[in-house]
């Protein structure tokens, strides 16, 4: 990985204040590019939504928000109060997720969000009452557990026994009563089959279960139309520096000619993404406190861990890694250094599960330098254990 002008001519300006550095650097200009790459790309009536759990730093709900994201996929409140805060209406907000409270349900539609994802009946029923005391009807996607799981993926959301939507099979059982519920206005599905996936084929194989889906129903039922079909998130980015990256091109080809062989133009396809829109505009920068050898492997501490960056330890992956050399003063003669081998990053934690990077190849790096984790945009800082040891946030910059 080649660490950006920008970002490295701002550590240095970091480092020279003479404190330990340990931060987030964004810019957000790659997830603005691809924003507009996609709308330039996409068929007719695909809308593009951020998933704003990747990242929820006010500087990336800008850039979806400038670039023309049609709006944010939200999964709480929080998220929700974050959007409005950064400039979206809540008209722009999708709501997803298991575990909706009353309180959220009841916001999404005294705010009138564009749509809720319904994962359950109970979650159907009790949205339904709330709309029922403010005399409304919400629009709704139902969320399908399709039988269909890509092996591959980082992480499945469908496929077996899933804690997300309403199993496939049920949905002859499950519709019936949900179109019966005066106050929801059924308007399609929402099937998103898993996340970090490379393999363009894998995630049209999705589309296509969904559009089998929507066949189906409006056979069987001549009033309903399908009208909004959501495919989730999902696009991967190259943690492991393969080369080979997702294709948006080779999925909007794709897409448009399941569109057309289905005759579903008109209709509004929902993309969420989250890690393909931030992923690669941010970095997470962490000095390198100590380095020892222990029983034949160096042992690499850094000023941040999971507490900071967890994703690589959650995952078991190393994410793409650059060593900025800052030509430090040697503390003592028998000081160690790494020239040329593999070797163990982790952080100031007192847990062994403290992992940063392992069997990591590191030309040169010595204490003082600064270890610089690629691909960090998308759920770094906000799926971290920050209260673990109490350590100080890292402060989150961005240079956009
Ligand atoms: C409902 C929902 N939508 C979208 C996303 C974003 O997924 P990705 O980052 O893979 O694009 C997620 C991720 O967990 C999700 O749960």
């Amino acid at each position: 990985m080649q660490i950006p002008a920008n970002v490295e001519a701002k550590l240095r300006e970091l480092a020279a204040s003479g404190r330990t550095l340990n931060a987030y650097i964004y810019d957000t200009a790659p997830m603005r590019a691809k924003i507009a790459h996609l709308a330039s790309i996409m068929p007719a009536g695909v809308e593009v939504y951020y998933a704003m759990k990747a990242n929820p730093h006010p500087a990336f709900l800008k850039a979806a928000l400038e670039s023309g994201a049609r709006g944010i996929e939200i999964a709480s409140l929080g998220e929700a109060e974050k959007a409005v805060a950064a400039g979206f209406s809540p008209e722009r907000l999708i709501y997803t997720g298991p575990g909706k409270s009353p309180e959220e349900l009841e916001w999404s539609v005294a705010n009138r969000v564009h749509t809720v994802h319904v994962e359950s009946l109970t979650e159907a029923h009790r949205l339904n009452a709330i709309a029922a005391g403010h005399e409304r009807k919400q629009k709704v996607l139902l969320r399908i557990n399709a039988d269909f799981d890509i092996h591959e993926a980082q992480t499945t959301f469908s496929g077996g026994s899933k804690k997300f939507g309403v199993d496939e099979e049920k949905l002859d059982t499950v519709l019936p009563q949900i179109l019966a519920l005066p106050h929801l206005d059924f308007r399609g599905l929402h099937v998103y089959a898993a996340s970090g996936v490379l393999r363009v084929a894998d995630l049209l194989k999705n589309c296509e279960l969904v559009f089998e889906m929507t066949q189906r129903i409006e056979a069987h039922y001549p009033d309903v139309v399908c009208d909004i079909i959501d495919f989730g998130g999902g696009f991967g980015v190259d943690y492991l520096e393969t080369g080979e990256d997702f294709d948006p091109q080779a999925y909007a080809d794709g897409l448009k000619a399941m569109i057309e062989s289905y005759g579903l133009q008109g209709r509004a396809f929902m993309l969420e993404l989250g890690r393909y829109l931030a992923a690669d505009s941010g970095w997470f920068c962490t000095e390198i406190l100590d380095i020892k050898e222990s029983r034949g492997k160096k042992q690499v501490i850094c000023a941040g861990g999971i507490n900071h960056f967890r994703r690589p330890a959650a995952l078991a992956i190393n994410h793409p890694l650059a060593i900025l050399r800052m030509e430090r003063p040697v503390l003592f003669d028998d000081q160690v250094s790494i020239r040329g081998e593999s070797v163990y990053f982790g952080g100031p934690l007192c847990t062994g599960a403290d992992k940063l990077a392992n069997d990591e190849y590191v030309e040169a790096a010595d204490i003082g330098d600064i270890a610089v984790f690629g691909l960090a945009g998308a759920y770094g800082l906000t799926m971290s254990n920050q209260e673990f040891l109490s350590h100080a946030r890292p402060p989150e910059i961005d240079l956009t």
